[in-house]
């Protein structure tokens, strides 16, 4: 993970510096629903981006016949390794060129990883999740989405540059029908749509996610650093300020048999 100074660190990372181990738009709440329909137990199962290995362990608690995670970076990929143990492995990658072999995977998760990809790289990942997946195997993709479904580019491109000030990464969340198109066009038919309010930073989510104990933690690590207090604040802000052009989106795709 980057060592970087509070003042430049992606907001993930800062947030999970701080404590905070989920780090996506949905919370738990998404993950759990979006599990609960990916039919993990038996299956063959690649997580693209674990990040700190949350969901890796849920995932291996549903019983998968083999987990393989591909992470970015080298120090995430160690902390998911270490969830993870001798009931998978996990990669040190691209998600968009895993090296993993053709249409051998039954389920492809990946949670906060493509909104903040180009629009290039995330259709290479896309194609990606549908080379390694079997006929018929499903694509679960928890991300961040614009909302309405016809919001204006002028507010598209506010909400774009307000996200990349505010987490220091050039997140570009997509509306619905975007999503949608994304995987269709990589050759997915849309199974399942879902939407949970953009609420990582609310004090309610916070609890729900983390649990009280480290959602403590959490509060006096975010009070202690005056600097890290300054930009979590400001991020929780400017989801506040957008946030009728936010939301959480949790796409299920298949790839046809
Ligand atoms: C916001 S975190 C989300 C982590 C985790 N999926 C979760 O929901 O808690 C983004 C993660 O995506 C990883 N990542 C970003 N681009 C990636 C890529 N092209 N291939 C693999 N991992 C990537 C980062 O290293 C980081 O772990």
């Amino acid at each position: 993970m980057s060592d970087r100074d509070a003042d430049h660190l992606p907001g993930h990372w800062l947030l999970a510096r701080l404590g905070k181990r989920v780090l996506r738009p949905g919370g738990r709440e998404m993950t759990t629903r979006m599990l609960a329909n990916a039919g993990l137990s038996g299956s063959q199962v690649v997580e693209f981006a674990p990040g700190l290995g949350r969901t890796a362990r849920e995932i291996i608690a549903a019983g998968p016949s083999s987990y393989t995670g591909v992470e970015a970076d080298e120090d995430a990929a160690g902390l998911s390794r270490s969830v993870v143990g001798d009931r998978g492995q996990v990669i040190i990658g691209q998600a968009d060129h895993t090296g993993l072999p053709d249409a051998t995977a039954d389920v492809v998760i990946g949670e906060a990883m493509l909104s903040m990809q180009t629009d290039a790289r995330k259709a290479d990942i896309v194609n990606e999740a549908f080379r390694v997946l079997r006929p018929g195997g499903r694509y679960c993709v928890h991300e961040l989405a614009l909302t309405p479904d016809n919001v204006s580019d002028d507010v598209k491109t506010e909400v774009r540059q307000a996200l990349a000030r505010a987490i220091k990464v050039n997140a570009r969340p997509l509306t619905h029908t975007e999503w949608s198109t994304l995987l269709t066009e990589a050759g997915f038919e849309v199974a399942e749509v879902s939407f949970l309010p953009m609420a990582l930073l609310e004090p309610k989510r916070i609890i729900s996610d983390e649990g009280p104990l480290r959602t403590l933690k959490f509060v006096s690590n975010v009070i202690r650093d005056s600097d890290a207090r300054a930009r979590v604040l400001g991020m929780r802000q400017t989801f506040r300020k957008n946030r009728d052009n936010l939301s959480a989106i949790c796409v299920i795709a298949r790839k046809p048999s």
